[in-house]
């Protein structure tokens, strides 16, 4: 069965072509450069931007794969959560695709997605879920960080998350307050190579809490009023690394901790990474050396899977459709507020 997939939730537009799991193309288009402007996604722009691209997006994702249409079996779209009107774009376009081509479209949890995208591994790029095994489950982007229990595949349960601010957010206004380029995140994960980590400490909120849930937002909130106790710091590379460094360590301590300790409680055999964050460089060699440690298997998600991207849609779909996941109606609407 060939899928084509669509993915608009939020800044990037994305279509994938996939094959019984192969990932025959993906194709992303980023809308970064746009909102750089802004320091954050503007939902105005970033909606006319995908009605500007989704069928050239789509277009190129089947040129790429040397697909026709109508080898297409499956359509898929993300359907929530997202920003509204983003998702609006990605729906109608996906139902047009079903529609015209009189094949069924699956509608598919942005969160979800980024779960089990921890499965698609290799060069070519395919989702493998035979070696499937109980884990748990970070995810861990721009928007959301949330934990969950995954007994068996597409079985899974949240065990904690974000009681205000995500990790991804806590880095992108950690990288504001140092006046550097958005998204912090990757800015912050550059600068913080060259900085020292023990120079400057900040909390690590919840981190002694027995709970799985998180909390970023006294972090950056301790990094702002440090900065206005400090502000000769700006103004050295050296000080703005040793921040970065100290501020990437404190949210990467907790996300570890937590992770690993909801590891061994549930007494699973592995932990999956995903989301835009999973590419944070301090996290990644943490969770490798904890893991390591406590002989568990981790599933970190690759590079070009972890941002926003539609393979990650489309080989959850066609796992969906396999188990006979019921296609969505031609007049579905999006679903902003769907719990995962
Ligand atoms: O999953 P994603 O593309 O979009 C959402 O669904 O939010 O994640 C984007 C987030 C941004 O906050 C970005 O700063 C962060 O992922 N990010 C990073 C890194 N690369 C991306 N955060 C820390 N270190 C990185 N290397
Ligand atoms: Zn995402």
């Amino acid at each position: 069965m060939i899928v084509l997939a669509l993915e608009t939730s939020c800044d990037e537009t994305s279509a994938a072509v996939i094959q019984d799991g192969l990932i025959l193309s993906n194709v992303v288009s980023s809308q970064i450069k746009l909102h750089a402007e802004y320091g954050g996604v503007v939902p105005e722009l970033a909606t006319r931007e995908h009605l500007k691209n989704v069928q050239v997006v789509a277009q190129e994702a089947l040129q790429q794969a040397g697909i026709d249409s109508g080898q297409l079996g499956l359509a898929a779209v993300t359907q929530g959560p997202g920003l509204p009107s983003a998702l609006m774009i990605g729906l109608k376009a996906a139902q047009g695709f079903a529609f015209r081509l009189g094949i069924p479209l699956i509608g598919i949890h942005h969160h979800e997605a980024h779960l089990y995208s921890s499965w698609i591994k290799g060069d070519p790029a395919r989702a493998d879920f035979r070696d499937f095994e109980p884990s748990v489950a970070l995810i861990v982007s721009g928007g959301h960080t949330i934990l969950v229990h995954v007994s068996a595949l597409l079985q899974h349960r949240v065990i904690g998350g974000t009681v205000d601010d995500a990790a991804g957010e806590c880095f992108d206004k950690v990288g504001k307050l140092l006046g550097l380029p958005y998204p912090g995140g990757p800015e912050v994960d550059r600068l913080a190579r060259a900085g020292d980590a023990k120079k400057y400490s900040f909390p690590r909120p919840m981190l002694h809490d027995p709970s799985f849930d998180f909390s970023f937002a006294g972090l950056k909130t301790s990094v702002r009023y440090f900065l206005q106790k400090n502000p000769l710091i700006l103004e050295s590379r050296e000080g703005v690394c040793d921040v970065c460094a100290g501020a990437q360590t404190a949210i990467v301590d907790v996300l570890v901790a937590k992770t690993m300790r909801a590891a061994r409680f549930l007494n699973v055999g592995c932990v999956a990474v995903s989301g835009g964050v999973a590419c944070n460089s301090l996290l990644r060699e943490r969770l490798e050396e904890a893991c390591r440690l406590d002989g568990i298997r981790l599933r970190l998600c690759e590079w070009g899977f972890s941002t926003d991207n539609a393979a990650m849609i489309g080989v959850l779909a066609e796992q969906k459709f396999i188990r006979g996941h019921p296609p969505l109606a031609m007049d579905a609407e999006i679903d902003t507020s769907w719990a995962l």
